[in-house]
């Protein structure tokens, strides 16, 4: 359908599914076992309703923040997927391209399609682009890494903490790949390594998820991260209240409250209620680190309650890779334009006419389970 028939993010998903290969929809879309978690992170916004606060002007509503100290225009950023180039020739590409007017964040992933050269060559002066790392087992490797990537112009270092081990993703499993593969021609970019050990039986992400280091540990993986980079240091795949306190101890930047979009630990908690236990119980972590979540946002509503609560901003994964693989670079504006238009709904309906202005007394957690 043309651009202008899409007004929701399900649109693009819908669109997104038609035009996949059954190998890059399996891909994209699978979760962990019976996908209870990736379902669940969704459905958990359900539970929370706003309180609006009304007779308040709002004529001029400005949605913009920051991010580590980063201008965005909205309080979203693009949490970092794996082989854009499954769904689309231009994959990073087309987000980085679609992000720059906005000033969108793009967290470029270790296992991207382009290089991480490529990706920072395609953005913009004025573009911030965040990197998303896997870290190998051998810490010399992983230095490589990091120097190219700050070298590079990268602004943050997320390190992901909740893959060190390939999941059961049976959707994925069904559609046997290695690395380099021949067919599609497509290379990632993680360290070189991966296609040899790889096993096909275990989809994409058994061939993704080889070299990491699997004994990371909190007294030894942040001191170390933090004395070889000056970058912002983010943990993504922190799932529960006490290791977001732990996480405050080693004196991170930051937070990603994420269970990986449910692809890893089956029946971990929706991020939504991380975020909402950990406003409850640890109201002082939030002076002391940014927090944000990913996992099941498809609304401005969504992005609301999470920024009511607490985030900073929140990731969005597969959306974005649908809204490329659909329309390319102006799919990512066109998704982008899409939540701008529902969260300054939102807010204005709510009463805000600023992000600082989205509190916690804005939301309730309902004990029913609508729909
Ligand atoms: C991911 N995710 C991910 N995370 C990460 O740290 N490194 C990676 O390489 C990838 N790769 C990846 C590939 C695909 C196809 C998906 C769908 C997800 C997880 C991602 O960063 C994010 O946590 C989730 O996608 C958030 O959930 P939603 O927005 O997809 O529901």
């Amino acid at each position: 359908p043309p651009l202008n028939r899409i007004i929701s993010l399900a649109d693009l998903e819908d669109v997104a599914k038609q035009v996949l290969s059954y190998r890059a929809w399996a891909y994209y879309c699978s979760a962990a076992d019976d996908e209870i978690s990736m379902q669940e992170n969704a459905r958990a916004f359900n539970r929370f309703f706003f309180k609006a606060r009304v007779m308040r002007p709002v004529s001029k509503c400005d949605p913009s923040t920051r991010i580590l100290g980063f201008e965005t225009t909205l309080p979203i950023f693009v949490s970092g997927a794996a082989l854009a180039k499954l769904g689309h020739p231009q994959g990073e590409v087309n987000i980085t391209k679609g992000c720059a007017p906005s000033k969108i964040i793009q967290m470029v992933s270790s296992n991207a399609s382009f290089s991480y050269a490529e990706i920072a060559a395609a953005s913009s002066p004025s573009q911030t682009l965040f990197f998303q790392l896997y870290k190998h087992k051998d810490d010399a490797t992983a230095l490589k890494r990091i120097r190219e990537v700050e070298q590079l112009g990268y602004k943050a270092i997320f390190l992901t903490v909740d893959a060190i081990v390939p999941s059961n993703r049976e959707r994925d499993v069904r559609s046997p790949w290695v690395l380099d593969d021949q067919e599609t021609g497509i290379k990632v970019y993680n360290d070189g390594e991966g296609a040899a050990d790889s096993d096909p039986g275990l989809g994409v992400a058994g061939a993704l998820i080889v070299n990491d280091d699997r004994d990371m540990t909190w007294e030894k993986t942040i001191p170390w991260l933090r004395s070889v980079t000056k970058l912002p240091i983010v943990i993504k795949g922190i799932q529960c209240v006490e290791d977001a306190i732990l996480a405050a101890e080693a004196k991170v930047d930051g937070i990603l409250l994420s269970n990986h979009g449910g692809r890893q630990l089956e029946y971990s908690l929706p991020p939504l209620e991380v975020l909402y236990r950990l406003r409850m119980q640890q109201q002082h972590i939030f002076n002391k680190l940014e927090v944000y979540i990913d996992g099941g946002i498809r609304r401005g509503t969504d992005v609301v309650k999470a920024v009511c609560l607490g985030a900073t901003a929140v990731g969005l994964g597969r959306p974005f890779l649908y809204a490329q693989s659909a329309y390319g670079e102006v799919g990512v504006r066109k998704l982008i334009s899409i939540l701008e238009r529902e969260i300054v709904t939102t807010m204005r309906l709510m009463g805000a006419a600023k992000i600082a202005e989205l509190t916690p007394d804005m939301v309730e957690r309902v004990n029913w389970h609508p729909v």
